[in-house]
C-alpha cells in the first residue's frame, strides 16, 4: 500500500506512522525525521532546513522534493510505503503523484487524522521525543517510565525546538494555509479517508487499520 497521512501538527501522525507502519510491513517515510536528522548531524540539507523548521515555516519544495524523491526510490519503498509530514502542500502533492504515475504506480489512499486545536495543542506542549530510536513520549498521556529516558532503547529525551508556544501557533496557521487545502485536493481525487484521532493511542490505531483494511489488496 501507498500511503499517505495528514493531519495537524501534533495530531499523532508519527505516533500513528510507526504502529501502522509496522502492522503492514511497509517503510514509514517521515519528512520532519529526516530534516531532523539532518539538522541533528549538521549536513549541508540540515543546514538549510533548520531555520525554516526553528520559524516552523515549510522547507522550500525544491529541497524537500528533492529529499522525497531520493527516498521514494529506495529498495525497501518499492513494495509500498507511508509517508508522514508529505505532501505538505498543494505543488508538493502535485509532485508526488506526477513521480508516481511515471513509475508506473500511484497513492493508494489517504488517511486524515482529525482532532480540534485544542487538543494538538495540549499534545505539542508536553511532547518528548527520544534522541536515539526517535519514538514519541508526552509527559502527561504517554509518560515514560523514568522521567527523560526513552523506555523503548534507553536514549535521552528531548523537547523540539519547534514546539514553543509562538511556533506552535505559527505551525497551525502554515497548516491551516498551506495544508488542510490538501484535505478537499485528495478528497476530490477520490482516495480520502478520515479518522477520529482522539481518545487511547491503541484505540485510535484500531480505527486506523479498519479504515485501511479495504485498500490492502
Ligand atoms: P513534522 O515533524 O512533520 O511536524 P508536524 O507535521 O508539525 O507534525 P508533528 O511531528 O508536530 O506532530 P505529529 O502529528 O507527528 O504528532 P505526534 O505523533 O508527534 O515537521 C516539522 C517541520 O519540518 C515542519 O514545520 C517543516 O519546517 C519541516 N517539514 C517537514 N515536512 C515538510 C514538507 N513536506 N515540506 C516542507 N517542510 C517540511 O504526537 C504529538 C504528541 O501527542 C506526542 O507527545 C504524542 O505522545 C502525543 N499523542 C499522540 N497521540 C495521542 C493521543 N491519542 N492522545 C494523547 N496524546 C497523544
Amino acid at each position: 500500500m501507498r500511503i499517505v497521512l495528514v493531519g495537524p501538527p501534533g495530531a499523532g501522525k508519527g505516533t500513528q506512522a510507526q504502529f501502522i507502519a509496522s502492522h503492514l510491513a511497509i517503510p514509514k517515510i517521515s519528512t520532519g525525521d529526516i530534516f531532523r536528522h539532518n539538522v541533528t548531524n549538521g549536513t549541508p540539507l540540515g543546514r538549510q532546513a533548520k531555520e525554516y523548521m526553528n520559524r516552523g515555516d515549510l522547507v522550500p519544495d525544491e529541497v524537500t522534493i528533492a529529499m522525497v524523491r531520493d527516498r521514494l526510490g529506495e529498495d525497501d519503498a518499492q513494495a509500498g510505503f507511508l509517508l508522514d509530514g508529505f505532501p505538505r502542500n498543494v505543488p508538493q502533492a502535485e509532485t508526488l503523484k506526477k513521480l508516481l504515475t511515471d513509475w508506473g504506480t500511484r497513492l493508494t489512499v489517504v488517511l486524515e487524522l482529525v482532532v480540534d486545536e485544542d487538543e494538538v495543542v495540549r499534545r505539542l506542549s508536553g511532547r518528548r521525543t527520544c534522541r536515539r530510536c526517535e519514538r514519541v513520549w508526552h509527559i502527561l498521556f504517554d509518560p515514560p517510565t523514568r522521567d527523560g529516558i526513552c523506555d523503548a532503547c534507553g536514549g535521552e529525551l528531548f523537547q523540539r525546538d519547534d514546539d514553543r508556544e509562538e511556533t506552535v501557533r505559527h505551525r497551525l496557521e502554515v497548516y491551516t494555509k498551506q495544508t488542510a487545502p490538501l484535505v478537499a485536493y485528495y478528497a476530490d481525487e477520490g482516495i480520502l479517508i478520515g479518522i477520529d484521532a482522539t481518545g487511547p493511542v491503541e484505540e485510535i490505531t484500531e480505527r486506523a487499520l479498519a479504515a485501511l483494511r479495504p485498500f490492502a489488496r
